[in-house]
C-alpha cells in the first residue's frame, strides 16, 4: 500500500517537475485571462476597422460581405448540387431538401483527392479538375440529365459584390493556384462546367465554410448566428446589422460577416504575444506575413508548432537527453492528429510514447509528461486565442441587439476542434468565461459545409425564381418598335375617323372644334378673368394684358374642390365654382368691377357649336357630378352667377386645358401649333386645316381641334398591348370602358396600374413579405409626385424606402428596389405611348402641309411631364424615332392654361370689336 502511495507521489512529483519545466520554457505561450481580454478588445477594434468604408482598405480583418441575409427559416427545399473546397477534404454531394416542411435533408457524397500538383498548379487546371469530378459525380449517379443548381463552398477569402461572386482576395492554408487571385471564382468555375456538355448547372452561390457551417447548424437551431471553423485553418462568420455594414447599401436587416479572422495580426498588431517558433512557421509557409492570427491557432500548423518547440527544447538539453532525430529535424513530420492523440485524457501518455518513438526518439517518462504538456500549451493557447476572438463577436452581438444577456448559438466546424479531445470544452469554457453575459451553446455540424451550402442555394434559387416572376410581369410593359409604330397608325386612323362627318360617332378620337382660329397678334389688352378648371388644383385667376408687349401680369388662387362636390350634383358644383369666384373678387378687390370678360378654361370633353357653347360630352378623370353630362357649361356657369347674384361677368370663351396651353405657349412662339398635356389627364389639341373639319361649316384657315385622344383605343385597338393591370385600373376608375389610352399614360393612373401590380406581386409572396396592408389596398396612394420621387436618379434605396415608408408601406431594401423597377416600367411605357400618339400628330401636319421637313413647336403641361424625372425625355425620343422627318421643340409652358383661356377671350373681343366697328 505504502508502495503505491510513494510510487504515486514519485509519479506526482515527476508529473509537477515536468509541467514547471516546460511552463518556465514556454512562459511567452501562455496568456493570462488579462491578455486574452487584451486581444479581445484589440479584435472588436480590428472588426470595427474592416466594416468601415474608409478604414477597410488598410484594415487587415476584412470583414466581407457575403450576401446571405438570413438564415433558413425552413421553407427551403429542392434538390442542390454542392462542392465543398478549401478544407482538408474536397467533396462533392448532392443535397436534397425536403419539401415537406419536416427540415428533412438527404444527402449523398463523394471525396475527391486533391494532389499536390493541382493545388499549386494553374487556375485552369484547378477548375477543370473541379469540374471533372462534380461531372463524375453526377455520372455515376445517374443524374448527369439534371438540371440542378450548385452551392460552391469555397473556404478562402473572397470579395463578394452579390451570392453569385467571388473575387480571390488571397490563397491561403495549402492552396496556392497560379491565375486565381483577384479573379472571379464562380465565372471560372461555371465556365469550366459547361465544358461539360453533358451536365447542366448553374453555380448560385459561393459560400465560406463558416457561412455553411453557421446555415447548417442554423438549419436545426434557429438561435445560431455565428459560424466558427477551427480545422485546417480558421476562421469566423456571424449576421451583423445591414446598418453597420458601409460597404453595402441599405440598413435593412442583417448579413452574414465572414470576419476572415485569420489575418488578425498582419498589422503587427499581435506582436506581443507571438513567439520565436510562430515567426519560425511564418517564415516557413507559403504565405509569409499573412494569415498570423491563424498560424498560432489552425490545424495546418498546430503539429509543426510542436515539433519546433521539442526540437529547440531538445537542443537545449531539456528533452530526450539531447539526442535528436532527423524525423524531429523534419518539417510536417508532426501534425495535428498527433497533438491530438497525445492529449488523449488516458492513452494520451502512451500514444504519446508511440508517436515520439516513430519519430526516431528515444523518450523517458519524463520527456513523455514534458510532451504532453507541450502539446497541451500549444493546444491550450489556440483555444484561448479563438476564444478571445470569438468573445469579441459575441460582444458585437449583444451590443447590436441592445441586451443585457445574449442567447446565441455558435454553429463549430473544423477537424481540430472535433478530434482533438480536449479543444471543445476548453474553448467553450473560456468563451464563458470572456462574455459571462452571453449563453453560448456551441452546436457541432455533423454534416459539414454542403448542407449550409445548399441552404444558401435554396434561397438564391427561390429568389431567382422570383426575379423571373417579376421579370415576367414588367415585360408586359415593354413595348417594341413594331407596338409604338402600330400605336401611331392606330392613333392616325382614328384621328382621321375623327374629322369625317360619316365616321365622327363611332371615332373613340372624338376631335373636337374648339372654335379657335386665330393666335393673338400681340396687340390685345385689357383685363381678363379665367377660370381653370379640371387639372390638379383648381384656380380663378387676373389676367392683365397689355398691348405690344406680350407680356401678362396674373393674379390667381387657388381653391380646392372636395371630393364630394367633384361628384356631388351638378348644381352644387357650379355653386361651389361661383363661390370661389366671389371669394376671389373680394380678394382682389374687384367685385364692383362691370362684367369682366372671362374665359373658362374646362379640361374635359366639351362638343362645342361657338368660342362659348360648350356641352360636356362626359366626365374624365375624377369628376363625376351629375346633371352636367349633354348639358352646356357655360349655360350652367351663367346660371349659377345668376343665382348668387352678386356680380356679373362675359363669359366669353370654354377652353380645354390643352387648348390653353397651346395659346399661353403660342403668345410667345407663334410656331407653337400643338397643345399636349401630361398631366392628371392626357390630351391633345392641334390647329387643322378647316377644309379637313368636315364638322365644322367654311375651308378657309385653320382650327384648333381638341383631339380627346384620352379616348384612343376605347374600342379595343389597343387590346394587344394592355395589361392585365390596365384591365383592373379602368374597372376601378369612375368610367369604366373610357378613357383607355389616357389610362395607359396619365398621372392619375400610372400610381393605380403600379399599385395594381405590387399588389399582384404581393399576392405571389414577392413583395411585402407576402402581407397586403390596408395602405395597398387604397386607391390612389400612389400620386405623380410619389412616383417622381422614387424614380429620381441618384435616390439611394434607403431614401426609396422611406418614400414607400411616408405612404406607409413598410418595405425592405428588396421591396423597395422592385417597387422602384416598377415605377420604371410603367411611366417608360406611358412616355412611349404618349410619344408614339404626338407622333401620329406632327408626321399629320407634315404630310398635310407636303413637307419634307416640318419644323413645330408643342406647348407642354401637366404634373407628369413637369414632374417626372425621365417622362419627358422618353417622350422625346420616341418621338424623334417615330417621326424623323419632323423637327419637334417642346415648350414648357410656365404659366399654366388660364393665361391661354384669358389670351382666347382677348382675341375673342378684339375681333368682336373689330366686327362692331
Ligand atoms: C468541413 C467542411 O466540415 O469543415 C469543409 O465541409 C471545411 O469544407 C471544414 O473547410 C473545415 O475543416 P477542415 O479541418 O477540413 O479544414
Ligand atoms: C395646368 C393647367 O397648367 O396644366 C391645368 O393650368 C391643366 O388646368 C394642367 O389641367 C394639366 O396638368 P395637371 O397635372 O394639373 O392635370
Ligand atoms: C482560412 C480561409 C478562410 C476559411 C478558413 C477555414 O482562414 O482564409 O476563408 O474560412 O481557412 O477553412
Ligand atoms: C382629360 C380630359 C381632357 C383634358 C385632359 C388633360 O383627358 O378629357 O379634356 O384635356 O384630361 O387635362
Amino acid at each position: 500500500m505504502f508502495a503505491v502511495h510513494l510510487l504515486a507521489f514519485y509519479f506526482a512529483k515527476l508529473k509537477e517537475d515536468q509541467i514547471k519545466k516546460v511552463d518556465r520554457f514556454l512562459y511567452h505561450m501562455r496568456l493570462s485571462d488579462d491578455t486574452l481580454l487584451d486581444i479581445m478588445t484589440r479584435f472588436q477594434a480590428e472588426m470595427e476597422k474592416g466594416l468601415g468604408k474608409d478604414t477597410n482598405p488598410t484594415a487587415c480583418v476584412k470583414m466581407l460581405p457575403t450576401f446571405v441575409r438570413a438564415i433558413p427559416d425552413g421553407s427551403e427545399k429542392g434538390e442542390f448540387l454542392a462542392l465543398d473546397l478549401g478544407g482538408s477534404k474536397f467533396r462533392v454531394l448532392t443535397v436534397q431538401v425536403s419539401e415537406d416542411g419536416k427540415r428533412n435533408v438527404h444527402m449523398e457524397s463523394q471525396f475527391y483527392p486533391t494532389p499536390k500538383e493541382i493545388i499549386h498548379g494553374s487556375g485552369s487546371e484547378l477548375f477543370d479538375y473541379v469540374a471533372d469530378c462534380a461531372a463524375d459525380f453526377m455520372k455515376t449517379r445517374n443524374i448527369e440529365h439534371k438540371k440542378l443548381p450548385l452551392g460552391l463552398t469555397f473556404s478562402f477569402p473572397c470579395k463578394q459584390s452579390k451570392l453569385e461572386e467571388g473575387i480571390l482576395l488571397s490563397w491561403t492554408k495549402k492552396f496556392k493556384v497560379r491565375g486565381v487571385q483577384d479573379t472571379n471564382v464562380v465565372s471560372s468555375l461555371t465556365k469550366a462546367l459547361k465544358r461539360h456538355k453533358d451536365i447542366d448547372v448553374d453555380v448560385l452561390a459561393l459560400v465560406n465554410d463558416t457561412v455553411a457551417t453557421m446555415m447548417t447548424c442554423a438549419y436545426d437551431d434557429p438561435r445560431c448566428e455565428v459560424g466558427v471553423i477551427i480545422g485546417t485553418g480558421t476562421n469566423a462568420c456571424y449576421m451583423e446589422d445591414m446598418s453597420n455594414i458601409d460597404m453595402v447599401e441599405g440598413d435593412e436587416g442583417r448579413m452574414c460577416i465572414n470576419t476572415e479572422w485569420g489575418a488578425f495580426g498582419e498589422d503587427g498588431s499581435l506582436e506581443d504575444i507571438r513567439t520565436e517558433f510562430d515567426r519560425e512557421i511564418d517564415l516557413g509557409s507559403i504565405n509569409p506575413g499573412k494569415q498570423l492570427f491563424e498560424k498560432m491557432i489552425s490545424g495546418l500548423y498546430m503539429g509543426e508548432l510542436v515539433r519546433l518547440i521539442l526540437l529547440k527544447m531538445t537542443k537545449a538539453g531539456l528533452l530526450f537527453r539531447g539526442e535528436k532525430s532527423s524525423a524531429l529535424y523534419t518539417k510536417g513530420k508532426i501534425e495535428t492528429r498527433h497533438v491530438a492523440a497525445m492529449e488523449k485524457y488516458k492513452e494520451g501518455l502512451q500514444n504519446t510514447r508511440e508517436i515520439l518513438m516513430e519519430l526516431g526518439l528515444e523518450p523517458s517518462e519524463e520527456d513523455c509528461l514534458a510532451v504532453q504538456h507541450v502539446c497541451t500549451i500549444v493546444s491550450f493557447r489556440s483555444a484561448n486565442l479563438c476564444a478571445a476572438a470569438l468573445a469579441a463577436i459575441l460582444t458585437r452581438l449583444q451590443e447590436n441587439k441592445k441586451l443585457t444577456r445574449l442567447r446565441t448559438t455558435v454553429g463549430m466546424d473544423g477537424t481540430l476542434y472535433k478530434i482533438h479531445p480536449q479543444y471543445p470544452k476548453r474553448l467553450h469554457k473560456v468563451v464563458r468565461k470572456l462574455v459571462p453575459n452571453c449563453d453560448v451553446r456551441f452546436l457541432l455540424s455533423e454534416s459539414g459545409s454542403a448542407k449550409g451550402a445548399a441552404m444558401v442555394t435554396a434561397v438564391a434559387a427561390r429568389v431567382q425564381a422570383q426575379r423571373k416572376l417579376i421579370d415576367e410581369v414588367l415585360s408586359l410593359f415593354q413595348l417594341t418598335p413594331e407596338h409604338l409604330v402600330n400605336v401611331k397608325n392606330k392613333m392616325r386612323a382614328e384621328m382621321e375617323y375623327g374629322l369625317k362627318k360619316e365616321t365622327q360617332p363611332l371615332a373613340t378620337v372624338k376631335m373636337l372644334p374648339t372654335y379657335v382660329c386665330a393666335m393673338p397678334d400681340g396687340t390685345e389688352k385689357g383685363n381678363y378673368l379665367a377660370l381653370d378648371l379640371g387639372g390638379t388644383n383648381f384656380r380663378v385667376l387676373l389676367v392683365k394684358i397689355r398691348s405690344g408687349r406680350r407680356s401678362v401680369r396674373m393674379y390667381n388662387k387657388i381653391f380646392a374642390i372636395p371630393l364630394e362636390i367633384m361628384q356631388g350634383m351638378g348644381e352644387e358644383l357650379f355653386d361651389h365654382i361661383v363661390h370661389c369666384i366671389a371669394d376671389f373678387l373680394d380678394y382682389m378687390g374687384i367685385k364692383g368691377a362691370s362684367r369682366l370678360p372671362l374665359g373658362f378654361t374646362f379640361s374635359f370633353p366639351c362638343k362645342q357649336t361657338g368660342l362659348d357653347k360648350g356641352t360636356l360630352v362626359e366626365w374624365t378623370k375624377g369628376f363625376k357630378a351629375t346633371d352636367c353630362e349633354g348639358e352646356d357649361v357655360v349655360d350652367m356657369l351663367r346660371e349659377a352667377i345668376k343665382r348668387r347674384n352678386e356680380f356679373e361677368l362675359d363669359i366669353v370663351a370654354v377652353v380645354n386645358d390643352t387648348v390653353g396651353t397651346m395659346m399661353t405657349c403660342g403668345y410667345e412662339d407663334p410656331d407653337c401649333e400643338i397643345g399636349l398635356i401630361a398631366g392628371t389627364g392626357s390630351n391633345m389639341c392641334y390647329m387643322e386645316e378647316m377644309k379637313n373639319i368636315e364638322l365644322v361649316e367654311g375651308n378657309e384657315g385653320k382650327m384648333c381641334i381638341n383631339t380627346e385622344w384620352g379616348g384612343f383605343g376605347d374600342n379595343g385597338c389597343l387590346d394587344e398591348i394592355r395589361t392585365q393591370y390596365d384591365t383592373e385600373v379602368d374597372e376601378g376608375s369612375l368610367n369604366p370602358g373610357k378613357q383607355r389610352y389616357e389610362k395607359m399614360t396619365s398621372g392619375m393612373y400610372l400610381g393605380e396600374i403600379v399599385r395594381q401590380i405590387l399588389i399582384d406581386l404581393t399576392k405571389h409572396g414577392l413583395l411585402f413579405r407576402g402581407q397586403i396592408s390596408e395602405r395597398l389596398r387604397t386607391r390612389g396612394i400612389f400620386e405623380t409626385k410619389f412616383l417622381s420621387q422614387i424614380e429620381s436618379d441618384g435616390l439611394a434605396l434607403l431614401q426609396v424606402r422611406r418614400i414607400l415608408q411616408q405612404l406607409g408601406l413598410d418595405s425592405t431594401c428588396e421591396d423597395s428596389i422592385v417597387v422602384k423597377e416598377v415605377c420604371g416600367a410603367v411611366s417608360r411605357r406611358a412616355a412611349q405611348l404618349c410619344g408614339a400618339g404626338l407622333a401620329a400628330i406632327v408626321e399629320k401636319r407634315r404630310e398635310d402641309r407636303n413637307l419634307e421637313h416640318l419644323k413645330i413647336t408643342v406647348g407642354v403641361d401637366g404634373t407628369l411631364y413637369k414632374l417626372h424625372p425621365h417622362f419627358s425625355r422618353i417622350l422625346r425620343e420616341t418621338v424623334k424615332e417615330l417621326a424623323p422627318q419632323c423637327d419637334v421643340t417642346f415648350m414648357l409652358s410656365e404659366d399654366g392654361s388660364g393665361k391661354g383661356a384669358a389670351l382666347i377671350t382677348a382675341v375673342a373681343k378684339r375681333l368682336h370689336l373689330k366686327k362692331d366697328n
